[in-house]
């Protein structure tokens, strides 16, 4: 049985598997309506008609005093300052890259592997997952040919450590998809990673709830690939990104868009020496 994405894929909605089977047979149909309708509420960013404004005018100067801070209780009854001898270094978001520096195909590699690999003898990853499920799939997404890799959509398998290509774009397509479909994309650089959620496996043992599950998984993998990428180099970095038509990036990568829909973008590379 390969049980994997089976169903997901929309080449491979014709194919009866077990874990097809499984999920028509298990999933209560109410639970599995109302999470993918509640999904698909959530997919439109904007309209393409640019009038729409997403957020309301008399929230923005709220924004401006609630950015970079910590919610914090107006009343307590005591304060303790913890021990701050040691220095932190924190590193942020980066949205200002050098778009000519690219990843070579060994570095890429190592870096996949150490973020998403499944250990061998136990089946864990460095990340969690509720029921150890791992309805997350982590995707590439490459907008211009470099080293082996040609432009398109490839899943990682980090049991066999390899990239399958599920999907080609031709260069129109992908500078499209980068122009249009995710918003003020263009200078970020030509590769990504999406996360796609596999909602019947999220939902199949823990119903609702596990739609919660998968949303934190892929919080915890964006870390995981954010460490792992710092670990390997300096003038790195990355951002997450929800800025997308997620029902148009879903299709464009091959993936049912109710079943398998692509939540969220990483983009990484080599930074500007100019900094943020
Ligand atoms: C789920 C999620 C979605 C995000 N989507 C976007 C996005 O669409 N566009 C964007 O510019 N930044 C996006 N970000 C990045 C945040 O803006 C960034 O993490 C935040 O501003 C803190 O930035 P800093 O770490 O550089 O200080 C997203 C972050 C997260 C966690």
């Amino acid at each position: 049985m390969k049980n994997k994405y089976v169903g997901s894929l929309e080449h491979n909605t014709v194919e009866r598997s077990f874990t097809d089977y499984i999920y028509s047979c298990y999933i209560p149909k109410k639970v599995e309506n109302y999470i993918l309708k509640f999904h698909q509420s959530s997919t439109l960013l904007k309209l393409p008609d640019s009038k729409h404004q997403s957020i309301d005018d008399n929230v923005i100067p709220w924004l401006e005093y609630a950015q970079y801070t910590d919610i914090t209780p107006d009343y307590y009854e005591q304060k303790i300052n913890l021990n701050t001898s040691t220095e932190v270094n924190v590193i942020g978001s980066y949205r200002s890259f050098n778009k000519e520096r690219k990843f070579n195909f060994e570095e890429l590699s190592q870096l996949l592997n150490d973020a998403f690999i499944r250990d061998k003898q136990k089946g864990s990853k460095k990340y969690g997952s509720a029921g150890a499920l791992y309805p997350i799939v982590p995707l590439v997404l490459v907008f211009q040919d470099h080293d082996t890799l040609t432009r398109g959509v490839y899943v990682y398998d980090g049991i066999e450590q390899t990239l399958l290509k599920i999907k080609s774009w031709v260069k129109d397509e992908a500078l499209h998809i980068k122009k249009y479909v995710c918003h003020d994309a263009i200078d970020l650089p030509e590769i990504c990673i999406a996360y796609a959620a596999d909602l019947r496996r999220s939902i199949i043992k823990y119903h609702i709830r596990g739609y919660r599950h998968a949303l934190i998984e892929v919080g915890a993998m964006s870390q995981v690939f954010k460490n792992s990428l710092h670990k390997m180099s300096k003038g790195v970095g990355e951002v997450s990104w929800s800025g997308f038509n997620d029902n148009e990036l879903t299709k464009r990568c091959g993936l049912n868009v109710r079943l398998c829909p692509i939540v969220m973008l990483q983009w990484f590379g080599y930074t500007d020496s100019t900094g943020k």
